[in-house]
């Protein structure tokens, strides 16, 4: 971890560089999502196309809006943005998204899963961030409200009308997209 030479008033850069180093996780991993929103925009096939296909540029838009936030709060803080795709790929601590052209519960059942990942870690960071920096905090809940709003719409797709999720007990992205297609992949 690398102390920033000034942060914020009211902050430690001990405690500064602590958050500006969860932050650019957090700045990976959204940039990440959206990348891979995109991915399966243009990689989605099947009777559901156009409803998935349309239902993803909202979310690239938004996460697109928190990247940026997310790195200008990291800068604010007197840190350096990690913003290279160079960087990204160093950093992250997740595998690339696995699935290239597929139907469109498969891409959702695999897309459960990103997200699943992401908000668990960015309310983790929002947990460890309680005392040091309320305003990083604030801002990553914010960011929450979209991106638990958005997993909902990828789960409305794989619920059963009595609540079950068809993604239910999968660990893996391939295993939640087959088991959303019910072993069928082009689905
Ligand atoms: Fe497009």
């Amino acid at each position: 971890m690398s102390t920033p030479r000034y942060t914020v008033p009211g902050m430690s850069t001990r405690d500064g560089g602590a958050v500006i180093e969860l932050l650019n996780l957090r700045l990976h991993a959204l940039n990440d999502l959206a990348l891979t929103l995109k991915h399966v925009h243009w990689n989605v096939v099947g009777p559901h196309f156009i409803a998935v296909h349309e239902m993803l540029d909202p979310q690239v838009e938004a996460v697109r809006a928190m990247v940026d936030e997310t790195a200008e709060r990291i800068s604010t803080l007197g840190g350096s943005p990690h913003g290279t795709p160079g960087a990204l790929v160093a950093e992250r601590t997740w595998d690339d998204y696995g699935i290239g052209r597929a139907g469109a519960i498969a891409h959702l059942g695999a897309l459960d899963v990103v997200y699943t990942g992401l908000i668990e870690e960015h309310r983790a960071v929002a947990r460890a961030t309680e005392e040091t920096d309320p305003v990083t905090q604030d801002m990553l809940i914010g960011q929450l409200h979209s991106l638990e709003l958005f997993q909902w719409f990828v789960r409305a797709h794989l619920e059963t009308a009595g609540g079950d999720l068809s993604t239910a007990g999968a660990g893996t992205e391939r295993g939640a997209a087959e088991r959303a297609a019910g072993g069928d992949s082009s689905a």
